[in-house]
C-alpha cells in the first residue's frame, strides 16, 4: 500500500541487514512512526502491546523476532526458549503459531551462522507468501463483490466490515479488505461502512485510515449501528477477517463479529469471512468450547486515547471510577452464521466439507493432513 507516494509493507528489515521496523499501529491515525524492532524480546512486546496486531502480521512479526534472537544465539535451547517466549504473547490468532512452527521447521537441521541465514531467508518468504496469499483473496472476493454490482446496475455497494482486517493487520493488502481495494480499484462503486470497534477501535483508527489513504469511499458508525443498517437494506454484505478459524467453519474475530453475524442472518445480509490457510486451526471442531479467547485489560475498556483540537494525544477515563471492566478480545461465530468463507484458493461454504473441498490435502489419511 502507498502512504503519500511511497510503498510500505507493515514490516521489513531494516538498511542494516539485520534489524527489523514496523509501522507504530498504536499512534495511527495521528501519526504515521516507524519503530525499530532490535530483539526477539522487542518483537514479542510490540506484539503484546500491539504495535503490530492482525492476525498475519502478528505471526509476520514473531517470525522476524525469531531471526533476532538466533543471531544472538543459534543454539537449540536459545530457539526453544524463544518460541515460548512469542507464543506467549497473544492466545487466539492461530498464525503466530503456525509462523513459529514453520520458522522452526525451517531451521532445525541447521547450525550456527547458516541457522541464521535459513531463519531470515523463512521470515522474508512467509512474508512474501502472505502478500501473495492476500492478492489472491481479494480477486476471489472481487468477484463476490462484482456480482453484487451487477445486481445493482449504477448502484453502490454498501459492505460493512468489523475491526481491522486490511494491510494493517497483514503483510500488504488484507484480507477482507483486499476484495474492496480490488473491487475500488476496477471501478465498482463501493462504501464501507466501518464499525469503530471498541475498545481499541481499529476501525476507527485503522481501517477509516487506510480506507481514505487509498480513495476508498467509507463511513465510520458506532458499533451498535449495523443492526439498524441492515435492517433499512444499506448494508448489500459483510466482510470480516478472521483470528482463528476451525475446521467446521466456526470463526474467532474481533469482540462484536458475532453480533454482526446475528444481525445479518436474521435480515438476509450475506456475511463472508475472508482468510489465509495460516488462520485455519485443523485440530479443532468447536470454536465456541475450544478457541482460547484473549482477556485484555479493563483499562482499555475505561480509558480512551485520542487527539485534542489543539492536536494533543490523551488518554482519558470515560466510565465512573471504580468501576469493574471486563475487556474480552474476541468471540467466535458459529459457522452456520457464514455464508462463505473467501480464501487464496476460492470461495467455500464455512463447514468441514467445504474447507476439504479447498484445502484436500488435509483430509484424513492423507500424508500432509
Ligand atoms: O486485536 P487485533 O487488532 O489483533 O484483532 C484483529 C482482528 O480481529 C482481525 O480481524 C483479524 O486478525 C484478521 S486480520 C487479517
Amino acid at each position: 500500500m502507498k502512504i503519500d507516494g511511497t510503498h510500505y509493507r507493515t514490516i521489513w528489515v531494516a538498511n542494516d541487514g539485520w534489524s527489523v521496523e514496523i509501522i507504530d499501529q498504536t499512534k495511527l491515525p495521528h501519526e504515521f512512526a516507524v519503530a525499530p524492532l532490535r530483539s526477539a524480546e522487542d518483537a514479542a512486546r510490540a506484539i503484546k502491546d500491539m504495535l503490530v496486531r492482525g492476525a498475519p502480521l502478528i505471526g509476520a512479526t514473531a517470525a522476524y523476532g525469531l531471526c533476532m534472537a538466533l543471531r544472538e544465539d543459534a543454539s537449540d535451547e536459545n530457539l526453544d526458549r524463544t518460541y515460548d517466549m512469542l507464543l506467549a504473547t497473544r492466545p487466539t490468532a492461530v498464525n503466530l503459531k503456525w509462523s513459529l512452527d514453520a520458522m522452526r521447521d525451517a531451521v532445525r537441521s541447521a547450525g550456527g551462522n547458516a541457522r541464521v541465514e535459513a531463519a531470515y531467508a523463512e521470515a522474508a518468504r512467509l512474508c512474501d507468501e502472505d502478500v501473495e496469499t492476500c492478492r489472491k483473496i481479494g480477486e476471489n472476493g472481487l468477484r463476490i463483490v462484482r456480482g453484487i454490482a451487477e445486481a445493482k446496475p449504477g448502484e453502490t455497494v454498501n459492505i460493512l466490515t468489523h475491526c481491522n482486517a486490511g494491510w494493517l493487520a497483514c503483510v500488504d493488502w488484507g484480507t477482507a479488505l483486499a476484495p474492496i481495494y480490488m473491487a475500488h480499484d476496477a471501478g465498482l462503486l463501493v462504501h464501507v461502512w466501518v464499525d469503530e470497534t471498541r475498545p481499541r477501535n481499529q476501525g476507527a483508527s485503522l481501517t477509516a485510515f487506510e480506507l481514505g489513504r487509498h480513495g476508498v469511499p467509507h463511513t465510520i458508525v458506532p458499533d451498535n449501528a449495523g443492526g439498524h443498517l441492515m435492517q433499512h437494506g444499506l448494508v448489500d454484505m459483510c466482510i470480516v477477517g478472521t483470528d482463528r478459524t476451525t475446521s467446521t467453519g466456526d470463526v474467532a474475530n474481533k469482540i462484536g463479529t458475532y453480533l454482526k453475524a446475528l444481525a445479518a442472518d436474521a435480515n438476509g445480509v450475506p456475511f463472508y469471512v475472508a482468510l489465509p490457510h495460516t488462520t485455519i486451526d485443523w485440530t479443532l471442531k468447536d470454536g465456541v468450547r475450544e478457541i482460547e479467547i484473549e482477556q485484555r485489560s479493563p483499562r482499555e475498556v475505561t480509558h480512551m486515547t485520542g487527539r485534542t483540537d489543539k492536536g494533543d494525544i490523551v488518554t482519558v477515563e470515560i466510565s465512573a471510577p471504580g468501576s469493574a471492566a471486563v475487556n474480552y478480545g474476541f468471540d467466535v461465530t458459529p459457522a452456520r452464521f457464514v455464508t462463505g468463507l473467501i480464501t487464496e484458493r476460492g470461495v467455500a461454504p464455512a463447514s468441514r466439507e467445504g474447507l476439504l473441498s479447498l484445502y484436500p490435502e488435509k483430509k484424513a489419511g492423507n500424508k500432509n493432513a
